[in-house]
């Protein structure tokens, strides 16, 4: 595993910080790092029109794009309790803006977890599609 990956999960702990969940009351923090290694980080922020939530991954990402950053080499995902995937329509973003990426999960065993888009959204939609 690239020894970046346990100090991009800190940085994933310390935004769920930042999270505004006052009705899940389920933080979740998320860190981006980007090809020129720099780190961009995002926090779930919920709406009493609940629909209108934006996970911690997506504010992460849109964060480091938002900064004029191209190309992301890894997302980090970290919840208190562990485990936690990428939701669906996370998935189709990162599909989107970071296919390449590793996706770096804390496990609920407290083991770091590597994964590739691939895993997770097998037999997808993308730009390609609408050529
Ligand atoms: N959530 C995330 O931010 N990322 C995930 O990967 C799973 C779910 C948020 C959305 C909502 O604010 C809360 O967790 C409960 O679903």
């Amino acid at each position: 595993m690239n020894p970046k990956y346990k100090e991009l999960l800190g940085a994933a702990k310390a935004a769920a910080q930042n999270s505004y969940s006052p009705y899940s009351h389920f933080a979740v923090g998320s860190a981006v790092l980007c090809s020129n290694g720099e780190i961009y980080l995002g926090a779930n922020i919920e709406n009493a029109s609940y629909s209108l939530t934006n996970c911690a991954e997506r504010s992460a990402l849109f964060n480091a794009l938002s900064n004029g950053q191209k190309e992301i080499s890894a997302i980090a995902v970290w919840t208190k309790r562990g485990g936690v995937f990428p939701c669906g329509a996370c998935r189709q973003v990162i599909l989107e803006l970071a296919p390449k990426s590793d996706i770096i999960i804390n496990d609920i065993n407290g083991k770091i977890l590597v994964l590739k888009l691939s895993d997770l959204l097998p037999f997808s939609f993308d730009k390609e599609n609408l050529k």
